[in-house]
């Protein structure tokens, strides 16, 4: 497997390393910055023989080295800064991902792409766009960090083994997003069964303002250890055709009464990419906030252009 990570910044090159840790194939990491993703490739490389991994990793500025890359990781653009929204990046990335975008149908046409880039959902419709890739192949990263990240804030109020906590955040990767209590369990045991609705309401909120709230403790730059681990858990999925069922940024046609549009669901991941999505039965109120939120995603998408 070769897997490319387009951008060689904190999110980038933790997950580059995170995947030559996993041997989960070799990586070839890209920055525009001339110098920096070799020096971190050769950095990792040093790292080989302690940490125990034989994948190779290529650092370049050479978008020619996408070159039969079986997924491509993009990360390029702008990080937030403290008081800027995701959407405050729209139109500086939206150029910087485009000029990517371009690349990966030049240089690696039959690669599956999961985006990372924010504003999440818009920049994966205009990868998907750029590119016109089957929509099965293109993919953004976002619920799978959102539920992380809730998940974290169950684990820790509960003072429970976080892998015995499961979270569903469906929903754009905004302020909108919706984490799905109802569908959240601590092995198998409903939160809402565990932990008071008041301190509920308080963690979906903290989940909500999950990435703000790191951005504003950084005061430089924004998340990226859940962030590349939430990419590579993806990646992993598709690279071992895995079948994990994670809420990602896919292409709804009509489910959720939600159509031509990227947007958080629940999918099953796979050598295909994004081989399903799996409806689940919401109440009115839940599937109420999921469509104001795609529609966030879609007034966003309307001031692209493309
Ligand atoms: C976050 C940014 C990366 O959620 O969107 O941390």
């Amino acid at each position: 497997m070769k897997i490319t990570v387009v951008g060689a910044g904190f999110v980038g090159a933790t997950t580059a390393q995170r995947l030559v840790e996993k041997n989960l194939g070799e990586v070839v990491l890209h920055d525009i910055v001339e110098g920096m993703p070799q020096g971190k490739a050769l950095d990792m490389m040093q790292s080989a023989c302690i940490e125990g991994f034989d994948s190779l990793i290529k650092g370049t500025n050479s978008p020619a080295d996408y070159e039969g890359s079986d997924i491509v990781v993009v990360t390029s653009g702008l990080a937030r800064q403290p008081g800027m929204s995701r959407d405050d990046l729209l139109a500086k990335n939206a150029e910087i991902v485009g000029g990517v975008a371009d690349n990966i149908k030049k240089y690696a046409p039959n690669a599956i792409v999961i985006v990372v880039s924010n504003p999440l959902d818009v920049m994966t419709y205009l990868v998907a766009a750029k590119t016109g890739f089957a929509k099965n192949k293109v993919m953004g990263m976002a619920g799978v960090l959102d539920s992380a990240r809730f998940r974290w804030f169950i684990a820790d109020e509960l003072k429970v083994s976080p892998r015995d906590v499961d979270a569903m955040v469906l929903g754009g990767h905004g302020d909108d997003m919706v984490p799905l209590t109802r569908y959240s369990t601590v092995s198998g045991i409903s939160i809402e069964a565990l932990i008071p609705k008041d301190k509920l309401d308080a963690m979906v909120v903290r989940t909500r303002n999950g990435g703000a709230e790191i951005v504003k403790l950084l005061q430089k730059g924004s998340a990226y250890y859940a962030p590349s681990a939430s990419t590579v858990q993806m990646v992993q999925s598709i690279v071992r055709d895995e079948k994990r069922v994670l809420p990602v940024a896919a292409y709804c046609d009509g489910e959720y009464g939600i159509k031509g549009q990227f947007v958080g669901v629940p999918a099953i991941l796979g050598k295909n990419g994004v081989e399903k999505i799996i409806k689940l039965d919401l109440t009115n109120d839940e599937l109420g906030q999921l469509q104001a939120s795609a529609a966030h995603v879609a007034k966003s998408v309307s001031t692209l252009k493309i």
